[in-house]
């Protein structure tokens, strides 16, 4: 990337609007966009349908360098395909979310994904927005910008629910309790669990509207840039 150009890392668990969040900020300040999550589901997506036994981690060890995973990072429409093939839609099933833990918990995958993004994120000419779980700690740990999105389970269980609704059946409580058990295993796995980096800026998104979180990560970021 050129000297100027400005790398963010957002983290944080899911239901924080992180992506909806990123994505805007992305657009807003014309930076590139990659959404990390993204590939760990791709990933995990063609080891379901390819047999690999994800309980299995030796497995999932030796097949993660088999699947050719490649990101678009426009923020106003980012794309995801495995081996040529549009993965957008099928790396969100349920069957999807409940394997992802399992699989990005691998080493081997989270060193593979690890140097994908920090290639994308090095030839990106502008900058770009990246989102994720261990990005400021672990990926892109001299970004100039870290942010750690939080709030309560309650508000991130409801907005996870309304993101779902229409496309797959689910009530409150049954997203609330998928949503702790993936965070508690994304948390506590061994390998760049997700945490919150000493120097990121931690914004508590559960009083406030998508809108707040977009424009006060905006201030942050622009502020930022004028330092540079
Ligand atoms: O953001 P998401 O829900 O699409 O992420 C899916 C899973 O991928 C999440 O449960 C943990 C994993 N993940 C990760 O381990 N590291 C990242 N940087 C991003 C996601």
């Amino acid at each position: 990337a050129a000297p100027a150009a400005v790398i963010v890392a957002i983290d944080g668990p899911s239901g924080t609007g992180k992506s909806s969040t990123s994505k805007a900020v992305a657009a807003k300040l014309a930076l590139s966009y990659l959404d990390t999550g993204a590939q760990y589901r791709a990933i995990t997506w063609w080891m379901l349908s390819n047999g690999v036994d994800i309980q299995d981690p030796t497995a999932i060890a030796t097949a993660a360098g088999k699947p050719a995973i490649v990101s678009g990072t426009d923020p106003a429409a980012p794309t995801i395909t495995v081996d040529g093939q549009d993965a957008a839609g099928p790396i969100r099933t349920k069957e999807v979310t409940s394997a992802v833990s399992a699989v990005s918990a691998v080493p081997e995958v989270r060193s593979l994904i690890t140097d994908l993004q920090r290639t994308i994120a090095g030839s990106a000419e502008r900058g770009i927005v990246v989102e994720g779980r261990d990005i400021g700690t672990t990926v892109l740990p001299d970004a100039d910008l870290k942010i750690f999105l939080t709030a309560s389970p309650e508000a991130r269980a409801a907005r996870r629910s309304g993101e779902l609704k229409g496309k797959e059946a689910s009530d409150l409580a049954a997203t609330r309790e998928a949503l702790i058990k993936r965070d508690a295993a994304d948390s506590s796995r061994k390998t760049s669990p997700l945490a919150k980096a000493d120097d990121a800026v931690e914004v508590d998104t559960t009083e406030l509207t998508l809108e707040q979180v977009i424009e006060c990560v905006v201030t942050l970021i622009e502020a930022k840039i004028a330092e540079k």
